[in-house]
């Protein structure tokens, strides 16, 4: 299958922080492989901003070898790169300050797209904002990305939201969240809302439980001052792990529309429950030293740390569909093995025929959304050959790249996706302000419970599935954790 390619508009697109971490292994070589796809046109262009001193050619120079080492499968042919880099020029511009601001004020053309990336701290986002407000860089068609974190607690992101509704209107602010940008998590909708086949049997009357799992095999070494002011809580669960729960348990938006369905996600986030402490566990890696087999401690250089590199958490969701189906939820870091998945476990079959069958098993449709794309469906059928009627079960299988034609090499990385619709000026994957805060309401108690106890994540080994406490959780509901593999 040829995936089609929509093409846009000409742009004008400003990365402040374009010499970033972030720019430099996500934004920037996704935009090449749009670039590559056809997707970025001959006149569009893309500025980098940042406080360093820098020419175009040494901007250009640094694309040149971002792209080199994370553009992925993407062409290195020489004339290509090349013609990318024609686009793109530098500013140097600090965010606190007035040098640069005239010269983008200059650069920027009438009639086409502007976009602006906030790839800095969070702390910038209100003095980019006012900046190019006062320089009359932006215009009331033009739109900012923002990304995470966006606040570390209902508080902080309320400040955060309205200091950029001082400057801009809800319609022109794009709230990251990356994993909305994920193949699966859009195929996710395709699944449930363009097929027949599933929704009359998604509900708690179906649905025995439905198990969410982000596990990474990398520790925190190298952004450890950030991510033990973080922990798994903050980091993955308040955003990545709560946009999927949303997308498993909304109902049907009535159009595939930007508010459409961030009012059915919001009216998700308002029914979870509070989660109380019996129902979270949280862990802690402990390794000897650094590295692979390392601590977390010794990776966040904080030898007292009380944050969590894990967590595991049982929720229930408040309303007609899901009552009484939990929803169990795990992320941890130095796993076993990088492996992101959805599992809607279904209910027995309220009667067997075939009485007290040993390899019975349920069904469950599995939605793998790292690595080996895909989803699958075990059914049971009888077991080939003669013998009698005995079940086994087999697997439905779609692997999404397969199913692309390519070994995965097509599947567009979520940044680039992402950054396609803020040119084409659609919302829909991107996190409105209210939703945002109404995960922080539902955090923050959560959070608030642990941090008024002593106690501290239990120990796991790294390279293991988690604590031993996380198979209690289900353990006592009778359930088991599916198994953490690629
Ligand atoms: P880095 O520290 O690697 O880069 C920061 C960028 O901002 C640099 O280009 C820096 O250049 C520029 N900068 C810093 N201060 C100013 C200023 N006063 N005015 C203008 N530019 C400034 O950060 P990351 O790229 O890692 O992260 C950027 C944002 O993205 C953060 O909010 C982070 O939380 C978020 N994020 C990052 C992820 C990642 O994987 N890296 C993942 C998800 C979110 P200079 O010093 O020359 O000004
Ligand atoms: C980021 C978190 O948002 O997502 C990281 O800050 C995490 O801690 C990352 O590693 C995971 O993203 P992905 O796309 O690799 O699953």
């Amino acid at each position: 299958m040829v995936s089609r390619v929509i093409p846009v508009e000409s742009f004008d697109l400003v990365v402040f922080g374009g010499t970033g971490d972030l720019a430099r292994r996500k934004i920037l070589p996704g935009l090449y492989r749009r670039f590559l796809a056809g997707q970025v046109p001959d006149d569009a262009r893309i500025f980098g901003a940042a406080r360093a001193e820098m020419d175009d050619a040494g901007f250009r120079q640094f694309v040149a070898e971002a792209i080199a080492e994370f553009g992925g499968s993407a062409s290195r042919a020489a004339e290509d790169v090349a013609r990318f880099l024609n686009r793109l020029h530098y500013v140097a511009i600090d965010a606190k300050g007035d040098s640069g601001w005239a010269d983008l004020a200059k650069a920027m053309r009438p009639g086409v797209v502007r976009a602006f990336y906030f790839s800095v701290a969070p702390a910038l986002f209100g003095d980019l904002a006012e900046r190019l407000h006062r320089h009359g860089i932006a215009s009331p068609e033009s739109r900012i990305v923002v990304e995470k974190p966006f606040g570390r607690d209902l508080e902080s992101a309320r400040a955060l939201n309205a200091t950029l509704a001082e400057h801009f209107t809800e319609h022109q602010i794009y709230r990251i969240d990356h994993y909305l940008g994920k193949e699966t998590v859009q195929n996710l909708m395709a699944v449930r809302f363009a097929n027949i086949l599933f929704e009359p049997l998604w509900n708690a009357r179906h649905v025995d439980h439905v198990q969410i799992t982000v596990a990474e095999t990398v520790g925190v070494g190298g952004r450890g001052s950030y991510y033990d002011k973080s922990g798994a809580m903050r980091d993955m669960v308040q955003n990545h792990l709560m946009q999927l729960l949303c997308l498993i348990a909304m109902e049907p938006p009535y159009r595939f529309d930007p508010d459409a369905v961030r009012d059915e996600k919001l009216k998700v986030i308002h029914a979870l429950e509070p989660v109380g402490p019996d129902d979270i566990v949280r862990g802690q890696y402990r390794g000897a030293g650094k590295g692979t087999r390392g601590s977390y401690c010794d990776d966040a250089e904080n030898p007292e740390s009380r944050t969590e590199s894990y967590i595991a958490l049982r929720v229930n969701i408040a309303n007609w569909r899901w009552k009484g189906t939990p929803f169990y939820l795990r992320t941890g870091k130095k796993l076993r093995a990088r492996a992101s998945e959805i599992a809607i476990v279904f209910k027995e079959v309220p009667h067997s025929i075939f009485g007290d069958e040993e390899g019975w098993r349920e069904n469950v449709l599995s939605i793998r959304l790292q690595p080996n794309e895909g989803m699958t469906l075990s059914v049971m059928i009888k077991e080939p050959g003669p013998g009698g009627m005995r079940l086994t079960e087999v697997p439905l299988d779609m692997s999404f790249a397969e199913a692309l034609g390519e070994d995965g090499a097509d599947i567009p990385d979520a940044y680039e996706r992402l950054i396609m619709d803020v040119i084409r000026g659609n919302q829909t994957l991107f996190m409105r302000g209210d939703e945002v805060e109404a995960a922080w309401a539902w955090t923050d108690p959560i959070i608030a419970g642990w941090e008024a106890r002593t106690d501290k994540p239990r120990g796991y080994d790294p390279g293991s599935s988690g604590p031993e406490d996380a198979l209690m959780l289900l353990h006592r509901d009778g359930r088991r954790w599916r198994e953490i593999r690629e």
